[in-house]
């Protein structure tokens, strides 16, 4: 198992290129189950989710090709019956249900179970598939599904936390095959649902107001191959934006969609962060003394849960007070732990952290939990004195491509190292 070797107090200088986004990839690579034609994706990032979920349509019976980053599957034969422990093991495989459910009336998928950021149901999935007229029937770790027809209906979205972005995509993918029309009411509306919205009308699909809080869907009888190209990855590019900040460097980002990312760029300028647009691309710089911000996370467009832990440490490099609220997960604090092993200092208090920024930060032995926080961790090893080990990376590897050589370029020391 690897572990990344840091040594801190280099200032990010350079420029970065952004992959296309994991969290578009993954549904997008699902909804290709809709057609018995073949789809080309591109811009797909080399990532271990994605090649978990080619795994996982391969078991349903799919041919998958990976080109470099260019994927053309064709689901002409498939079972509705998934690989339990594959299923298992990634949480965002739970958007093959809609589809498997669309083409072929049927689909068994294990429950995803919960992760360490929190319990994660999917009652507002199968809240929408039963909305359709599906039969739902949850037995051994599995949830079974079967409809003699799926007929268009109303369905509400909206949770504990507000929409759910993988129920929403679910739910749209079961109405494009279901006959009549499909009402949607507080669909998530993240870049991601609007990408494959567009990849699915681009397969014959019949659906509008995606992106908005209300999405219609009016059935076909069937959907034809398609070539679509994956937005940018939004997360992975305030990943960097932070990490320029926070080692007062100075970085251009290529390759992302600043309209995206309009909460988290504003949190940074509110703290002092410079952002300049340069054509398609803009240069993040720290730009003197930074102050600190409250952050509260909330669906698209507020500012995302995916990006808590990385602006922690922001904060923790900017001297006062700042609060940082976490209300989409119930325990997305795993990183505050081993933050404070680098000398922050953060206090936890129900659903926030408090952050006592400007302590000096010296590099230590550090444990990933899961992928935003190991995300983290890496930025507070590049900012603290001496050297950190971040262990157990295989979290990183789900969701950043080439982390370590991306970092290389814009000058840090860091290297991939076996874990002993
Ligand atoms: C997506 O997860 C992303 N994953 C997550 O990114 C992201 O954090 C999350 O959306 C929120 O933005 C992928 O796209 C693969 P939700 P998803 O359903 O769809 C509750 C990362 O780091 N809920 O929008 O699974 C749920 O427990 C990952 O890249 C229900 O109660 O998240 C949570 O509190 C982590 N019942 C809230 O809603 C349900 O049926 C939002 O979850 C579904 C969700």
């Amino acid at each position: 198992m690897d572990s990344l070797m840091i040594k801190g107090g280099t200032p990010l200088e350079g420029e970065v290129t952004i992959s296309g986004a994991k969290n578009s990839t993954l549904p997008l690579m699902a909804a290709t189950l809709l057609t018995r034609e073949p789809c080309i994706i591109r811009r797909v990032p080399d990532l271990s989710d994605v090649k978990f979920m080619a795994q996982i349509l391969a078991s349903l019976g799919a041919q998958v090709k990976v080109d470099g980053s260019t994927v053309t599957i064709q689901a002409n034969k498939i079972s509705g019956y998934g690989d339990y422990d594959l299923i298992r093991k990634m949480r965002g495989s739970i958007c093959i249900l809609g589809p498997l459910l669309a083409r072929l009336r049927k689909a068994k998928v294990s429950l995803p179970g919960g992760c360490v950021i929190g319990a994660r149901p999917i009652d507002l999935h199968l809240k929408g598939m039963q909305a359709l007229g599906t039969k739902i029937e949850i037995e051994s770790g599995y949830v079974n599904c079967t409809a003699k027809r799926l007929l268009g209906s109303e369905v509400f979205l909206g949770g504990r936390a507000g929409p759910t972005v993988l129920g929403t995509a679910n739910v749209m993918m079961a109405a494009t095959l279901a006959e009549g029309v499909t009402l949607i009411e507080s669909a998530a509306c993240e870049p991601e649902v609007v990408d494959l919205a567009n990849f699915l009308n681009a397969m014959g699909a019949k659906i509008s107001g995606a992106g908005s809080p209300t999405i219609t869907i009016t059935g076909v009888k069937e959907l034809h191959g398609a070539e679509h190209e994956v937005i940018p990855d939004r997360v992975e590019a305030a990943t960097y934006a932070i990490a320029a900040a926070a080692t007062d460097g100075e970085v251009t980002i290529h390759g992302a969609r600043m309209d995206h990312m309009g909460a988290v760029l504003d949190k940074m300028r509110e703290a002092g962060v410079k952002i300049e647009r340069s054509g398609p691309s803009f240069k993040v710089k720290r730009g003197g003394q930074l102050k600190p911000v409250d952050i509260i996370t909330q669906p698209y467009a507020g500012f995302p849960t995916d990006a808590q832990a990385q602006m922690m440490v922001l904060m923790m490099c900017t001297p006062g007070i700042s609060i940082i609220t976490e209300r989409i997960f119930e325990s997305r604090f795993m990183h505050v732990s081993e933050l404070s092993r680098l000398g922050a200092d953060i206090a936890l208090e129900g659903p926030s952290a408090i952050v006592k920024g400007g302590k000096k930060l010296s590099g230590a032995p550090v444990m990933a939990s899961d992928l935003r926080a190991s995300a983290a961790l890496v930025i507070a090893g590049l900012v603290g004195r001496g050297k950190t080990l971040v262990k157990r990376i295989y979290h990183l590897d789900r969701g950043y491509e080439n982390i370590d050589e991306k970092l290389r370029k814009l000058g840090a020391w860091i290297e991939r190292v076996e874990e002993t």
